[in-house]
């Protein structure tokens, strides 16, 4: 159940790619002021679910949401609000970061 103090909620999120399972029912919430870790070994799903919550990736089934709104549906009123810092970037090695600051404003 969704009440005024979860930010983030997920109830029994999938992400299938063909036939490979990567997210199988992933349900947890996270509520304001809370600081919360999202652990597992290599392959467990984070990078996946995170694109999920994201709007990168268009989860296979479940409910996801940010202060209640679709992480899929609602994901540009939801970006105006969130922040995302990558532990693991791969720009482009040919341009200068000026030049890809200058790539992302278009
Ligand atoms: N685009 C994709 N296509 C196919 N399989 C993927 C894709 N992205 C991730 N996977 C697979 O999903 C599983 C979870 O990956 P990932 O979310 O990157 O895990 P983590 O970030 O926890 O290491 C892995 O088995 C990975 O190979
Ligand atoms: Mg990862």
């Amino acid at each position: 159940m969704t009440t005024n103090n979860v930010v983030l909620h997920l109830d029994h999120l999938q992400k299938t790619f063909g036939k490979f399972k990567a997210l199988k029912n992933v349900t947890f919430d996270v509520n304001q002021g809370e600081v919360f870790g999202f652990i597992g070994p290599n392959g467990a799903g984070k990078s996946t679910t995170i694109r999920t919550l994201l709007g990168i990736l268009k989860r296979t089934a479940g409910e996801a949401t940010i202060f209640g709104e679709d992480v899929w549906t609602d994901r540009v009123s939801i970006h105006k609000r969130i922040a995302y810092v990558p532990g693991d970037v791969y720009l482009w090695p040919n341009l200068t970061g000026g030049e890809i600051i200058d790539l992302f404003l278009k």
